[in-house]
């Protein structure tokens, strides 16, 4: 069986540099890698991602949720089961606890809910490694304005909606710290990759 490991962190974290990486450094180790993301990660996927993401739409948060878990399911059966059938690190640009932040904590769709709706997408299944690349979301926000995209429709709320985020992370990796690492995503780009080459050796190799 393979393992699922997925990153997390607010916007302009860093997340796709180290799942670069990785994905680098467990081919060199003889591991067989897809690197994924949510939403996203198949063709119908893509197109749940970009209605979330881009421009101005005014979904709430259930219906946010609601996208995300359609794209969620898909991704799950079509990309991320079989992987990890064929033995293969699966590396998953956000997952489960990005719905837990972003609709969770920050328009307020309740947990039962949100648990309801991973039920439903994967049986309940979580990553078998969460790492959490923490930033203060001043310096995150400004390295994703940066960015030349027009995935910017989380990037544009208050700086109190980041912070409602960050906090979530936090709590989920102290809650669940068999599963969750949490990396300081202000260090250099050579510093985080190796604590998260250790992280991974440690508990997963
Ligand atoms: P990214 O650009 O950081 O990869 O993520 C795309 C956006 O999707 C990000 O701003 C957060 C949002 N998102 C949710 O709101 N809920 C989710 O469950 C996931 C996976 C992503």
């Amino acid at each position: 069986m393979g393992r699922l490991i997925s990153f997390e962190g607010g916007d302009g974290a860093g997340k796709s540099t180290q799942i670069a990486l990785l994905a680098t450094w467990l081919r060199e180790q003889g591991r067989e890698v897809v690197q994924t993301r949510e939403p996203g990660g198949t063709p119908e996927g893509e197109a749940v991602r970009n209605l979330l993401v881009s421009g101005a739409k005014h979904w709430d948060g259930v219906a946010e949720a609601l996208l995300v878990t359609a794209a969620r399911r898909h991704h799950w059966r079509q990309v991320i089961e079989p992987a990890m059938k064929a033995g293969r690190f699966v590396l998953c640009d956000r997952f489960s606890d990005s719905t837990r932040a972003y609709q969770g904590a920050g328009r307020g769709v309740p947990r039962q809910v949100l648990d309801q709706l991973l039920e439903l997408a994967t049986g309940g299944v979580l990553p078998d490694l969460t790492i959490i690349l923490d930033i203060d979301p001043q310096l995150g926000l400004r390295r994703a304005a940066r960015r030349q995209d027009s995935e910017n429709r989380f990037e544009r709320e208050a700086i109190e909606f980041h912070q409602r985020l960050r906090d979530e992370f936090l709590s989920i990796a102290a809650a669940e710290p068999v599963r969750c690492v949490v990396i300081d995503a202000s260090l250099g780009i050579d510093a985080i990759a190796e604590q998260i080459r250790s992280v991974v050796k440690e508990r997963l190799l």
